[in-house]
Protein backbone atom coordinates (compact mmCIF):
# COMPACT_ATOMS: atom_id res chain seq x y z
CA UNK A 1 0.00 0.00 0.00
CA UNK A 2 1.15 3.13 -1.60
CA UNK A 3 1.58 6.47 1.39
CA UNK A 4 -1.09 8.31 -0.34
CA UNK A 5 -3.25 5.28 -0.12
CA UNK A 6 -2.99 4.82 3.96
CA UNK A 7 -4.56 8.49 4.15
CA UNK A 8 -7.59 7.48 2.06
CA UNK A 9 -10.48 5.52 2.81
CA UNK A 10 -11.12 1.96 0.70
CA UNK A 11 -13.49 2.01 -1.70
CA UNK A 12 -14.98 4.34 -4.40
CA UNK A 13 -15.15 7.44 -1.86
CA UNK A 14 -11.23 7.62 -2.09
CA UNK A 15 -11.55 8.98 -5.84
CA UNK A 16 -13.41 11.62 -4.33
CA UNK A 17 -11.58 12.62 -1.18
CA UNK A 18 -8.67 12.58 -2.76
CA UNK A 19 -9.72 16.42 -4.63
CA UNK A 20 -10.57 17.65 -2.13
CA UNK A 21 -7.05 17.13 0.12
CA UNK A 22 -5.64 19.04 -2.99
CA UNK A 23 -7.66 21.83 -2.86
CA UNK A 24 -6.78 22.26 0.73
CA UNK A 25 -3.25 21.39 0.14
CA UNK A 26 -3.59 24.37 -2.90
CA UNK A 27 -5.31 26.63 -0.04
CA UNK A 28 -2.61 26.03 2.66
CA UNK A 29 -0.03 26.76 -0.03
CA UNK A 30 -1.72 30.27 -1.01
CA UNK A 31 -2.40 31.07 2.59
CA UNK A 32 1.23 30.85 3.48
CA UNK A 33 2.97 31.47 0.21
CA UNK A 34 1.25 34.76 0.06
CA UNK A 35 1.85 36.55 2.95
CA UNK A 36 5.53 35.38 2.44
CA UNK A 37 6.00 36.45 -0.64
CA UNK A 38 4.46 40.09 0.35
CA UNK A 39 7.07 39.98 3.31
CA UNK A 40 9.49 39.30 0.88
CA UNK A 41 8.55 42.25 -1.23
CA UNK A 42 9.83 44.42 1.73
CA UNK A 43 13.32 43.78 0.84
CA UNK A 44 13.51 45.27 -2.38
CA UNK A 45 17.36 46.02 -2.75
CA UNK A 46 17.48 46.76 -6.36
CA UNK A 47 18.75 49.84 -7.24
CA UNK A 48 16.82 52.81 -6.96
CA UNK A 49 17.09 56.30 -9.04
CA UNK A 50 17.56 59.26 -7.32
CA UNK A 51 14.25 61.13 -6.05
CA UNK A 52 13.98 64.72 -4.14
CA UNK A 53 12.48 65.59 -1.24
CA UNK A 54 12.03 68.45 1.02
CA UNK A 55 12.02 71.36 -0.51
CA UNK A 56 13.44 74.45 0.46
CA UNK A 57 14.73 77.82 -1.00
CA UNK A 58 18.34 76.62 0.13
CA UNK A 59 18.32 72.80 0.24
CA UNK A 60 17.18 69.93 -0.96
CA UNK A 61 17.19 66.00 0.05
CA UNK A 62 18.63 63.47 -2.58
CA UNK A 63 17.79 59.76 -2.08
CA UNK A 64 18.55 56.82 -3.78
CA UNK A 65 19.23 53.22 -3.54
CA UNK A 66 22.42 50.76 -4.87
CA UNK A 67 22.19 47.05 -4.39
CA UNK A 68 25.73 46.83 -2.82
CA UNK A 69 26.48 48.98 0.20
CA UNK A 70 28.79 51.90 -0.36
CA UNK A 71 29.61 55.73 0.14
CA UNK A 72 27.23 57.59 -1.84
CA UNK A 73 28.18 60.78 -3.49
CA UNK A 74 26.16 64.00 -5.32
CA UNK A 75 28.00 66.14 -7.67
CA UNK A 76 26.38 69.62 -8.35
CA UNK A 77 26.24 73.04 -9.78
CA UNK A 78 24.59 75.84 -11.25
CA UNK A 79 25.98 74.69 -14.75
CA UNK A 80 25.63 71.13 -16.13
CA UNK A 81 29.71 70.86 -17.19
CA UNK A 82 30.48 72.67 -14.06
CA UNK A 83 29.18 70.04 -11.09
CA UNK A 84 32.01 71.75 -9.27
CA UNK A 85 30.26 70.96 -5.69
CA UNK A 86 30.23 67.82 -3.59
CA UNK A 87 28.39 65.98 -0.71
CA UNK A 88 29.49 63.36 0.57
CA UNK A 89 27.91 60.10 3.07
CA UNK A 90 30.07 59.92 5.88
CA UNK A 91 29.35 55.55 6.27
CA UNK A 92 28.42 52.86 3.15
CA UNK A 93 24.99 51.94 3.16
CA UNK A 94 22.67 50.65 0.13
CA UNK A 95 19.50 53.61 1.04
CA UNK A 96 21.26 56.78 0.39
CA UNK A 97 20.38 60.20 2.00
CA UNK A 98 22.80 63.86 1.21
CA UNK A 99 20.68 66.70 2.04
CA UNK A 100 22.37 69.41 0.20
CA UNK A 101 22.28 73.24 2.03
CA UNK A 102 23.72 76.74 1.42
CA UNK A 103 21.98 76.99 -2.06
CA UNK A 104 20.46 79.71 -4.00
CA UNK A 105 16.40 80.22 -3.75
CA UNK A 106 14.46 79.81 -7.13
CA UNK A 107 18.23 78.02 -8.93
CA UNK A 108 18.52 75.49 -11.26
CA UNK A 109 21.14 72.98 -9.80
CA UNK A 110 22.25 69.88 -12.13
CA UNK A 111 23.35 67.32 -9.68
CA UNK A 112 25.36 63.93 -11.02
CA UNK A 113 24.87 61.10 -7.79
CA UNK A 114 27.25 57.74 -7.51
CA UNK A 115 29.74 57.13 -5.39
CA UNK A 116 33.74 58.10 -4.88
CA UNK A 117 34.81 56.16 -7.96
CA UNK A 118 31.75 57.80 -10.29
CA UNK A 119 28.72 59.00 -11.27
CA UNK A 120 25.65 55.80 -11.73
CA UNK A 121 22.94 58.69 -12.40
CA UNK A 122 24.31 61.54 -14.39
CA UNK A 123 22.82 63.70 -17.70
CA UNK A 124 20.70 65.99 -18.82
CA UNK A 125 17.57 65.14 -17.15
CA UNK A 126 19.64 65.42 -13.31
CA UNK A 127 18.58 68.71 -12.33
CA UNK A 128 16.20 70.37 -9.79
CA UNK A 129 15.05 73.84 -8.54
CA UNK A 130 15.24 75.23 -4.88
CA UNK A 131 11.69 77.10 -3.70
CA UNK A 132 11.40 80.43 -4.68
CA UNK A 133 10.84 83.05 -1.53
CA UNK A 134 8.96 85.58 -3.30
CA UNK A 135 5.20 84.85 -3.50
CA UNK A 136 4.90 86.72 -6.62
CA UNK A 137 6.35 83.95 -8.40
CA UNK A 138 3.63 81.79 -10.47
CA UNK A 139 3.61 78.04 -9.68
CA UNK A 140 2.72 74.68 -11.32
CA UNK A 141 1.99 71.00 -9.54
CA UNK A 142 0.88 68.50 -10.87
CA UNK A 143 -1.60 65.77 -8.50
CA UNK A 144 -1.41 62.04 -8.87
CA UNK A 145 -4.63 60.26 -7.70
CA UNK A 146 -3.53 56.61 -6.32
CA UNK A 147 -1.16 56.26 -8.40
CA UNK A 148 1.04 53.29 -7.55
CA UNK A 149 -0.87 50.58 -10.05
CA UNK A 150 1.78 49.83 -12.70
CA UNK A 151 -1.02 49.61 -15.29
CA UNK A 152 -1.08 50.83 -19.11
CA UNK A 153 -3.46 53.37 -18.03
CA UNK A 154 -0.56 54.47 -15.44
CA UNK A 155 1.80 54.61 -17.99
CA UNK A 156 -0.47 56.51 -20.69
CA UNK A 157 -1.61 59.40 -17.96
CA UNK A 158 2.34 59.33 -17.16
CA UNK A 159 3.31 60.18 -20.84
CA UNK A 160 -0.14 62.72 -21.20
CA UNK A 161 1.46 64.53 -18.04
CA UNK A 162 4.76 65.36 -19.32
CA UNK A 163 3.89 65.73 -23.59
CA UNK A 164 1.30 68.44 -22.21
CA UNK A 165 4.03 70.12 -19.85
CA UNK A 166 6.88 69.80 -22.89
CA UNK A 167 4.06 71.94 -24.99
CA UNK A 168 3.00 74.18 -22.14
CA UNK A 169 6.44 74.57 -20.87
CA UNK A 170 6.49 78.32 -18.86
CA UNK A 171 9.31 80.51 -19.73
CA UNK A 172 12.45 80.85 -17.49
CA UNK A 173 10.22 78.35 -14.96
CA UNK A 174 10.71 74.93 -14.49
CA UNK A 175 8.12 72.26 -16.09
CA UNK A 176 7.13 71.49 -12.61
CA UNK A 177 7.62 72.75 -9.46
CA UNK A 178 6.30 70.13 -7.19
CA UNK A 179 4.65 66.62 -7.68
CA UNK A 180 1.72 65.60 -5.11
CA UNK A 181 0.18 62.47 -4.55
CA UNK A 182 -3.08 61.62 -2.56
CA UNK A 183 -2.03 58.56 -1.34
CA UNK A 184 -2.22 54.40 -2.27
CA UNK A 185 1.36 55.15 -3.97
CA UNK A 186 1.87 51.34 -3.89
CA UNK A 187 -0.68 48.81 -4.71
CA UNK A 188 -1.91 46.03 -3.07
CA UNK A 189 0.16 46.66 0.09
CA UNK A 190 2.65 49.20 0.18
CA UNK A 191 5.63 46.90 0.20
CA UNK A 192 8.95 47.97 -0.71
CA UNK A 193 8.64 46.03 -3.85
CA UNK A 194 5.59 47.24 -5.15
CA UNK A 195 6.51 50.78 -4.28
CA UNK A 196 9.52 49.86 -6.81
CA UNK A 197 7.67 48.71 -9.33
CA UNK A 198 4.40 50.98 -9.17
CA UNK A 199 6.03 54.22 -8.27
CA UNK A 200 9.84 54.67 -8.31
CA UNK A 201 10.14 53.12 -11.84
CA UNK A 202 7.01 54.71 -13.60
CA UNK A 203 7.72 58.28 -12.29
CA UNK A 204 11.45 58.03 -12.22
CA UNK A 205 11.89 60.60 -15.07
CA UNK A 206 9.74 63.21 -13.15
CA UNK A 207 10.88 61.98 -9.66
CA UNK A 208 14.39 62.86 -10.50
CA UNK A 209 13.63 66.53 -11.46
CA UNK A 210 10.56 67.26 -9.09
CA UNK A 211 10.14 67.04 -5.53
CA UNK A 212 7.19 64.44 -4.18
CA UNK A 213 5.01 64.96 -1.18
CA UNK A 214 3.35 61.81 -1.16
CA UNK A 215 -0.07 61.64 0.65
CA UNK A 216 -0.24 58.45 2.85
CA UNK A 217 -3.12 55.81 1.94
CA UNK A 218 -4.76 52.54 3.38
CA UNK A 219 -2.83 50.77 1.00
CA UNK A 220 0.70 52.52 1.67
CA UNK A 221 -0.55 51.88 5.67
CA UNK A 222 -0.42 47.82 4.92
CA UNK A 223 2.97 47.94 5.12
CA UNK A 224 5.64 49.55 7.44
CA UNK A 225 7.77 50.93 4.45
CA UNK A 226 6.29 54.12 3.20
CA UNK A 227 8.11 56.03 6.49
CA UNK A 228 10.98 54.72 5.47
CA UNK A 229 11.46 55.77 1.81
CA UNK A 230 9.98 59.32 2.08
CA UNK A 231 12.05 62.20 4.07
CA UNK A 232 9.78 64.56 5.99
CA UNK A 233 9.82 67.90 7.25
CA UNK A 234 8.43 67.49 10.68
CA UNK A 235 11.11 70.30 11.96
CA UNK A 236 9.56 73.07 9.34
CA UNK A 237 13.00 72.15 7.13
CA UNK A 238 10.44 73.04 4.11
CA UNK A 239 8.56 76.08 5.81
CA UNK A 240 5.41 76.16 7.86
CA UNK A 241 5.19 75.35 11.38
CA UNK A 242 6.99 72.58 12.82
CA UNK A 243 4.88 69.73 13.26
CA UNK A 244 7.48 67.20 15.22
CA UNK A 245 5.96 64.68 13.57
CA UNK A 246 6.48 62.49 9.80
CA UNK A 247 2.46 62.28 9.33
CA UNK A 248 1.79 65.86 9.36
CA UNK A 249 3.40 68.48 7.82
CA UNK A 250 3.49 71.93 5.86
CA UNK A 251 5.42 72.67 2.68
CA UNK A 252 6.17 76.51 1.66
CA UNK A 253 6.60 76.99 -1.92
CA UNK A 254 6.54 80.59 -3.53
CA UNK A 255 3.13 81.35 -2.89
CA UNK A 256 1.60 78.31 -1.83
CA UNK A 257 1.57 76.65 1.50
CA UNK A 258 0.41 72.95 1.49
CA UNK A 259 -0.58 70.99 4.14
CA UNK A 260 -0.20 67.12 4.12
CA UNK A 261 -2.37 65.25 6.79
CA UNK A 262 -2.78 61.99 7.31
CA UNK A 263 -6.24 59.99 7.79
CA UNK A 264 -5.21 57.38 7.50
CA UNK A 265 -3.28 56.20 10.99
CA UNK A 266 -4.08 58.92 12.96
CA UNK A 267 -7.91 59.91 14.22
CA UNK A 268 -9.15 62.71 12.98
CA UNK A 269 -10.67 63.69 15.82
CA UNK A 270 -11.12 66.83 18.16
CA UNK A 271 -8.26 67.63 20.67
CA UNK A 272 -5.35 65.05 18.14
CA UNK A 273 -2.05 67.26 17.96
CA UNK A 274 -2.73 66.65 14.40
CA UNK A 275 -5.87 69.11 13.90
CA UNK A 276 -4.30 71.37 16.98
CA UNK A 277 -1.01 72.23 15.05
CA UNK A 278 -2.83 71.83 11.71
CA UNK A 279 -4.98 75.38 13.41
CA UNK A 280 -2.13 76.80 14.58
CA UNK A 281 -0.04 76.03 11.39
CA UNK A 282 -3.05 78.01 9.20
CA UNK A 283 -3.04 81.28 11.69
CA UNK A 284 0.85 81.51 11.13
CA UNK A 285 1.27 81.39 7.41
CA UNK A 286 1.66 84.50 5.41
CA UNK A 287 1.55 82.47 1.79
CA UNK A 288 -1.95 83.69 0.32
CA UNK A 289 -2.59 80.33 -1.82
CA UNK A 290 -2.93 77.29 0.55
CA UNK A 291 -3.91 73.30 -0.49
CA UNK A 292 -4.50 70.93 2.79
CA UNK A 293 -3.89 67.01 0.93
CA UNK A 294 -5.30 63.65 2.17
CA UNK A 295 -6.45 59.94 1.26
CA UNK A 296 -9.77 60.47 2.53
CA UNK A 297 -12.14 62.13 0.57
CA UNK A 298 -14.53 64.78 2.49
CA UNK A 299 -17.04 64.41 -0.61
CA UNK A 300 -17.48 61.28 -2.86
CA UNK A 301 -20.48 59.19 -4.72
CA UNK A 302 -17.84 57.24 -6.63
CA UNK A 303 -15.67 54.23 -5.64
CA UNK A 304 -16.70 55.23 -1.79
CA UNK A 305 -19.40 56.98 -0.54
CA UNK A 306 -18.92 59.68 1.33
CA UNK A 307 -22.63 59.68 3.08
CA UNK A 308 -21.53 55.78 4.42
CA UNK A 309 -20.65 55.57 7.77
CA UNK A 310 -19.47 52.30 7.24
CA UNK A 311 -17.51 52.84 4.49
CA UNK A 312 -13.61 53.45 5.26
CA UNK A 313 -14.10 52.82 9.26
CA UNK A 314 -16.18 56.13 9.10
CA UNK A 315 -12.79 58.61 7.86
CA UNK A 316 -14.88 60.42 5.29
CA UNK A 317 -17.39 61.40 8.43
CA UNK A 318 -14.64 62.67 10.68
CA UNK A 319 -12.72 64.52 7.83
CA UNK A 320 -15.95 65.97 6.97
CA UNK A 321 -16.60 66.33 10.48
CA UNK A 322 -13.58 67.80 12.15
CA UNK A 323 -11.56 68.72 9.62
CA UNK A 324 -13.19 70.86 7.44
CA UNK A 325 -14.06 73.51 10.23
CA UNK A 326 -10.46 73.96 10.74
CA UNK A 327 -9.62 74.12 6.65
CA UNK A 328 -12.30 76.54 6.18
CA UNK A 329 -11.21 78.79 9.06
CA UNK A 330 -7.39 78.67 7.64
CA UNK A 331 -8.86 80.21 4.23
CA UNK A 332 -7.70 76.93 2.47
CA UNK A 333 -8.30 77.25 -0.88
CA UNK A 334 -8.08 73.48 -2.40
CA UNK A 335 -8.79 70.36 -0.39
CA UNK A 336 -6.93 67.05 -2.25
CA UNK A 337 -8.31 63.82 -1.67
CA UNK A 338 -7.88 60.43 -3.45
CA UNK A 339 -9.12 57.17 -2.31
CA UNK A 340 -12.43 56.94 -4.95
CA UNK A 341 -10.67 56.00 -8.00
CA UNK A 342 -12.24 58.75 -10.02
CA UNK A 343 -11.99 62.94 -10.17
CA UNK A 344 -14.69 64.85 -8.93
CA UNK A 345 -14.40 68.09 -8.17
CA UNK A 346 -16.72 70.78 -6.16
CA UNK A 347 -17.92 74.38 -6.54
CA UNK A 348 -17.24 76.48 -4.05
CA UNK A 349 -18.35 75.50 -1.10
CA UNK A 350 -18.40 76.81 2.84
CA UNK A 351 -19.75 75.33 6.15
CA UNK A 352 -21.18 71.73 4.62
CA UNK A 353 -20.28 69.31 7.35
CA UNK A 354 -23.22 66.69 7.11
CA UNK A 355 -24.04 63.94 4.25
CA UNK A 356 -25.60 64.89 0.90
CA UNK A 357 -28.88 64.73 1.66
CA UNK A 358 -28.41 67.81 4.27
CA UNK A 359 -26.87 70.18 1.50
CA UNK A 360 -27.97 73.49 2.00
CA UNK A 361 -27.27 74.55 -1.38
CA UNK A 362 -28.01 78.42 -1.29
CA UNK A 363 -25.90 79.01 1.84
CA UNK A 364 -22.94 76.39 1.57
CA UNK A 365 -22.39 76.39 -2.12
CA UNK A 366 -21.66 78.63 -4.98
CA UNK A 367 -21.41 78.25 -8.80
CA UNK A 368 -19.10 79.73 -10.89
CA UNK A 369 -19.34 83.05 -12.87
CA UNK A 370 -18.29 82.86 -16.55
CA UNK A 371 -16.26 80.28 -15.59
CA UNK A 372 -14.35 81.77 -12.72
CA UNK A 373 -15.16 81.32 -8.59
CA UNK A 374 -14.36 84.12 -6.84
CA UNK A 375 -13.21 83.99 -3.04
CA UNK A 376 -12.75 86.55 0.04
CA UNK A 377 -9.22 85.42 1.56
CA UNK A 378 -9.57 84.92 4.61
CA UNK A 379 -11.83 82.78 7.48
CA UNK A 380 -14.55 80.63 5.46
CA UNK A 381 -14.45 82.59 2.03
CA UNK A 382 -14.95 79.15 0.35
CA UNK A 383 -13.08 76.39 -0.65
CA UNK A 384 -12.55 74.02 -3.81
CA UNK A 385 -12.78 70.00 -3.21
CA UNK A 386 -11.10 67.71 -5.69
CA UNK A 387 -11.02 63.88 -5.29
CA UNK A 388 -8.16 62.78 -7.93
CA UNK A 389 -8.12 59.39 -7.85
CA UNK A 390 -7.46 57.82 -10.91
CA UNK A 391 -4.21 58.26 -12.33
CA UNK A 392 -3.53 54.40 -12.33
CA UNK A 393 -7.31 52.98 -12.85
CA UNK A 394 -11.01 54.32 -12.65
CA UNK A 395 -13.84 52.40 -10.94
CA UNK A 396 -17.29 53.19 -11.53
CA UNK A 397 -19.76 54.98 -9.00
CA UNK A 398 -22.97 56.78 -9.10
CA UNK A 399 -20.80 60.03 -9.40
CA UNK A 400 -23.85 62.27 -8.41
CA UNK A 401 -23.00 64.00 -5.59
CA UNK A 402 -24.44 66.96 -5.29
CA UNK A 403 -21.28 69.27 -4.14
CA UNK A 404 -19.68 68.38 -7.26
CA UNK A 405 -19.41 70.17 -10.17
CA UNK A 406 -17.91 67.80 -12.71
CA UNK A 407 -18.12 63.84 -11.44
CA UNK A 408 -16.41 61.34 -13.90
CA UNK A 409 -14.76 57.82 -13.95
CA UNK A 410 -11.76 58.76 -16.22
CA UNK A 411 -8.15 58.19 -15.94
CA UNK A 412 -5.61 61.12 -15.33
CA UNK A 413 -3.99 63.75 -13.40
CA UNK A 414 -4.52 67.46 -11.70
CA UNK A 415 -2.21 69.82 -13.24
CA UNK A 416 -2.48 73.63 -11.08
CA UNK A 417 -1.19 76.80 -12.01
CA UNK A 418 -1.05 78.85 -8.96
CA UNK A 419 -0.53 82.57 -10.10
CA UNK A 420 -1.21 86.17 -8.72
CA UNK A 421 -4.39 86.27 -7.65
CA UNK A 422 -5.57 82.92 -9.53
CA UNK A 423 -5.34 79.51 -9.60
CA UNK A 424 -5.92 76.84 -12.44
CA UNK A 425 -7.04 73.32 -12.32
CA UNK A 426 -6.82 71.07 -15.95
CA UNK A 427 -7.84 67.48 -15.62
CA UNK A 428 -5.71 65.96 -18.10
CA UNK A 429 -6.99 62.48 -19.59
CA UNK A 430 -4.16 59.67 -21.02
CA UNK A 431 -5.34 60.86 -24.12
CA UNK A 432 -3.60 64.33 -23.93
CA UNK A 433 -7.15 65.82 -24.25
CA UNK A 434 -8.44 68.45 -21.06
CA UNK A 435 -11.49 67.60 -19.67
CA UNK A 436 -12.42 69.88 -16.22
CA UNK A 437 -10.54 73.30 -16.16
CA UNK A 438 -11.63 75.74 -13.48
CA UNK A 439 -10.58 78.90 -12.20
CA UNK A 440 -10.65 80.45 -8.81
CA UNK A 441 -9.46 84.11 -7.72
CA UNK A 442 -8.78 85.60 -4.84
CA UNK A 443 -10.84 89.00 -4.81
CA UNK A 444 -11.87 90.98 -2.16
CA UNK A 445 -15.27 91.74 -3.55
CA UNK A 446 -16.60 88.44 -3.89
CA UNK A 447 -20.09 87.92 -1.58
CA UNK A 448 -19.69 86.29 1.72
CA UNK A 449 -21.18 82.88 2.46
CA UNK A 450 -24.38 83.18 4.53
CA UNK A 451 -24.42 80.87 6.93
CA UNK A 452 -23.49 81.43 9.84
CA UNK A 453 -19.81 79.31 9.95
CA UNK A 454 -18.12 83.45 9.59
CA UNK A 455 -19.06 84.23 12.96
FE1 LIG B 1 -7.50 54.18 -0.57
Amino acid sequence: MSRLSRWLPPGPARWFLLPVYMLVGLALLYAVGRPIHVWLGNFYSGPRAPYLQMPSPDAMTLRWQTPQAEIGVVRYGRRPDRLEHTAREATPGEEHRLRLTGLEPDTRYYYAVGNPDGNRYAGAGYHFRTAPVSADVPVRFAVLGDPGDPTEQQKAVRNALTAWLERHARPNRPWLDLLLTTGDNAYRSGSNEQFQRGFFEPYAGLLRSVPVLPAYGNHDARRRVFFRLFDFPAHGESGGLPSGSKRWFAVDYGPLHVVMLDTTSQPVVPGHPMLDWLRRDLAATDRPWRVAVMHHPPYTHGSHDSDRRRDSHGRMFEVREHLLPILEAGGVDLVLAGHSHMYERSHLLDCHYGTSGVLDRPASLREANEGVYRKRTGPHGGTLYAVVGASARANQGPLDHPVMAVSEAKVGVLVVDVDGDRLTGRYLYRDGKIGDRFVLRHDPAAPAFDNGCQS
